[in-house]
């Protein structure tokens, strides 16, 4: 048979039957098959194309474009018939869903805010930031010399009695580690000094944990740090930083010292501040004001000046330098500033009380 009559007759065939395959195809797949039996690699208008080889060269030309214009239709009509199947598939689904245009619409999330915990945090670290201290952080699970030892307790020393101490199994690598939960943030000022050298002004706040739970203890809650390195400090330093501490936190109001013992300072005391409650009275509606005690005042830390054994241990020569130290946990002042009567009320996770701050 003359090729090129071989060709036509193909061709016409194919131009005859692509509109019907493609419309008969139910879904895409089905339809991307129709379009690969004629267009793919072994489709009917591919196998047309291969026999233009054998047509007459002055026949080429014209055949060329009947292939061409061939080949056009059937991609526009298998453009088309995919966008049908795609606008079929997304009308038949809007309307197995309908929408309820009457429901309302979802209102944005009510905007969150910082605990108080944290606000005092951040309080903490702007007040001391402003009296030239750097923020450091120290972890949570700690090794015992870091938590006890080199603070200057020594081994079975009963002041350890005073913290109820979480232990936490010794990692495989170091069988014979005794490790902690640490019960204060006192170990961010050995590892502070063990990798600094003095001048070194630090502050802390994080998270303690201590084996206890009553009304006023959780087993988790959070302390700040602080201390101060340098050659010729002094207990006044100590008392000039502390007094401005408490008047940038809580504004004007007494602050007192009372000796204390802790075993990594001497001398120690506590600081006590005028009651924010009863405003120093220690009377409040008439009665006795029950957050002081009646006594007009609250203790707010523990601090004193940096026991020479601890600077020892840390690498420090305690004959040139001399520094203070001090801490406290951050939820009785947070309880102060905001007037917050119950310090349970910090973990409970009630929006009613987080909402109020
Ligand atoms: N670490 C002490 C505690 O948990 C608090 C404290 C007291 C820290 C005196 C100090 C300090 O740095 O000098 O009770």
């Amino acid at each position: 048979m003359d090729p090129t009559a071989t060709l036509d007759a193909s061709l016409a065939e194919i131009e005859a039957g692509f509109g019907a395959a493609f419309a008969a195809a139910a879904d895409e797949p089905a339809l991307r098959a129709a379009h690969a039996k004629i267009l793919g690699r072994n489709g009917a208008l591919t196998a047309a194309l291969k026999e233009m080889g054998k047509l007459p060269a002055d026949a080429r030309k014209t055949a060329g474009q009947r292939v061409n214009t061939l080949k056009q239709k059937v991609e526009a009509a298998f453009e088309e018939c995919l966008g049908a199947l795609a606008r079929a598939a997304r009308d038949a689904d809007l309307r197995a869903t309908p929408f309820d245009l009457s429901l309302p619409g979802r209102a944005p999330a009510p905007r969150g805010h910082l605990h108080p915990i944290s606000l005092v945090r951040e309080d903490i670290f702007e007040v001391f930031k402003g009296l030239g201290f750097a923020v450091a952080h120290g972890p949570q699970v700690e090794l015992e010399e870091y938590n006890f030892g080199k603070l200057g307790f020594p081994p079975d020393h009963p002041a350890m009695d005073m913290h109820d101490t979480f232990w936490v199994s010794p990692p495989p690598r170091a069988p014979n580690a005794k490790v902690l939960l640490r019960t204060h943030t006192s170990n961010v000022q050995v590892r502070e000094m063990l990798t600094n050298k003095p001048p070194l002004a630090v502050v802390s706040v994080g998270p303690c944990y201590r084996c206890d739970e009553d009304m006023t203890h959780t087993p988790m809650f959070h302390q700040m740090e602080g201390f101060l390195v340098d050659q010729n400090v002094t207990l006044a330093h100590l008392k000039g930083v502390l007094t401005a501490f408490v008047e940038r936190l809580f504004g004007k109001r007494k602050v007192r010292f009372r000796p204390s013992y802790f075993p990594f300072v001497e001398p120690g005391c506590e600081v006590d501040m005028g009651c924010t409650f009863c405003d120093g009275t220690g009377v409040a509606g008439g009665a006795p004001c029950r957050q002081c005690k009646g006594t007009g005042f609250v203790e707010i830390l523990g601090a004193g000046m940096i026991h020479p054994v601890v600077f020892e241990h840390c690498g420090i020569d305690p004959e040139k330098y001399t520094g203070f130290a001090f801490g406290t946990g951050i939820e009785r002042p947070a309880m102060l500033k905001y007037g917050i009567p119950d310090l349970r009320m910090m973990f409970e996770n009630d929006v009613r009380f987080l909402a109020q701050f």
